[in-house]
């Protein structure tokens, strides 16, 4: 034997203790036990020995390995200690910090006035429904009592589909009515709904856009009347406008699902080519309702003796540019990330009625 074997435990021990972390003292245990390591080169010269020296150099070989082994095993356990403290004293987070706004996405207006609105309604007791984007001429029209030929058809500049082997075309739906029915058919009186999704109309300018967002309202029960329509559409204003004063108009109107239609205004002011709603003495369009006509009520499957609703329809993007000072709807839908920055809201303010809505 060449290698002095005391020489060379001392060695390997002193590299094991001098290893700082555990990606180093990997390195020793390779360099000493690894297949090319120097204690496993000490056994691979074994075989050249005499059976008696073989025997001591064996024995003695194994004891290096045992201890270095040992040792490698303790240091491990020092340093694995020593890298959890570390990263305990510089990886603590203080929960209580408040939370850092990232400037990443925000939330659009449409989707921030669309979750005020589900609060508000939510609260009323009312529950969301939904209806297909692609709808048929009876959900779209047919039921809601607007026959084929009726004028009302083409006041809704409708995107029409190709006509089917029948004959029957679908549309893409011109309004949320389309969910009146489709609630009345599985749900039995009292129903109170609301249904915000897309619509569509063939029109496209600073105020309409082809694709749009609605919400409609829709309550069927026994002896329902005009009042509760009145008092729900106020209730719904004053919270939505965060205008307490706020005041409604309603102007007789016509349309072909509700007898007598209404078109409601709330009342706002001017100043300095600022629009405020709930204040002033000018009026403001800004939705569509009335009674529920007897015709849709049995289209949907219900006798209108027995029960009455009021209906509504508003336009959610509208109420995001009247709420929020939003001048042309168009950009609402071209994703233009410096509008996006300058209108978008939080994503971790969620509008709720306790904590506030905008
Ligand atoms: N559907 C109508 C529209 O899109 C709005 C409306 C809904 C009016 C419900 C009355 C009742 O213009």
């Amino acid at each position: 034997m060449t290698v002095d074997l005391k020489e060379l435990e001392n060695q390997l021990l002193e590299s094991v203790n001098g290893a700082d972390n555990e990606a180093a003292l990997e390195e020793v245990r390779i360099g000493a036990l690894g297949k090319k390591g120097l204690i496993s080169s000490q056994m691979k010269g074994l075989g050249k020995l005499d059976p008696e020296q073989r025997k001591q150099t064996g024995q003695a070989l194994n004891g290096v390995k045992a201890r270095i082994s040992e040792a490698l095993a303790l240091r491990r356990e020092v340093l694995k200690k020593q890298a959890l403290e570390e990263r305990l004293a510089t990886e603590n987070i203080d929960v209580t910090l408040p939370a850092r706004q990232r400037d990443q996405g925000t939330i659009h207006p449409v989707s921030q006035v669309w979750e005020e609105i589900v609060q508000i309604f939510a609260d009323l007791g009312f529950a969301v429904a939904e209806g297909p984007h692609i709808d048929t001429d009876w959900y779209n029209f047919g039921a809601l009592n607007i026959p084929d030929e009726h004028p009302a058809r083409q006041e809704h500049d409708t995107f029409y589909f190709h006509r089917d082997a029948e004959g029957n075309r679908k549309v893409l739906r011109t309004h949320t009515s389309t969910v009146q029915i489709r609630t009345m058919e599985k749900t039995a009186p009292p129903i109170r709904i609301i249904a915000p999704g897309r619509t569509f109309r063939c029109d496209s300018d600073q105020t309409h856009t082809p694709m749009f967002h609605q919400f409609e309202g829709l309550v069927l029960d026994k002896d329902i009347h005009l009042g509760h329509l009145k008092w729900c559409l106020l209730e719904f204003c004053k919270t939505f406008f965060e205008a307490t004063d706020l005041k409604l108009r309603l102007r007789a109107s016509h349309f072909p699902f509700t007898e007598p239609s209404m078109e409601v205004d709330v009342n706002c002011s001017w100043v300095d080519g600022q629009l405020k709603v709930g204040e002033g003495d000018n009026w403001m369009e800004i939705l569509g309702s009335g009674m529920v006509h007897p015709n849709v009520i049995r289209a949907g499957g219900h006798d209108p003796d027995e029960v009455q609703g009021f209906a509504f329809g508003i336009g959610i993007d509208r109420l995001a540019m009247l709420k929020y000072g939003i001048p042309d709807l168009r950009a609402f839908f071209e994703s233009d990330l410096r509008w996006l920055r300058h209108y978008g809201f939080s994503t971790l303010n969620v509008p709720t009625l306790a904590g506030g809505l905008s």
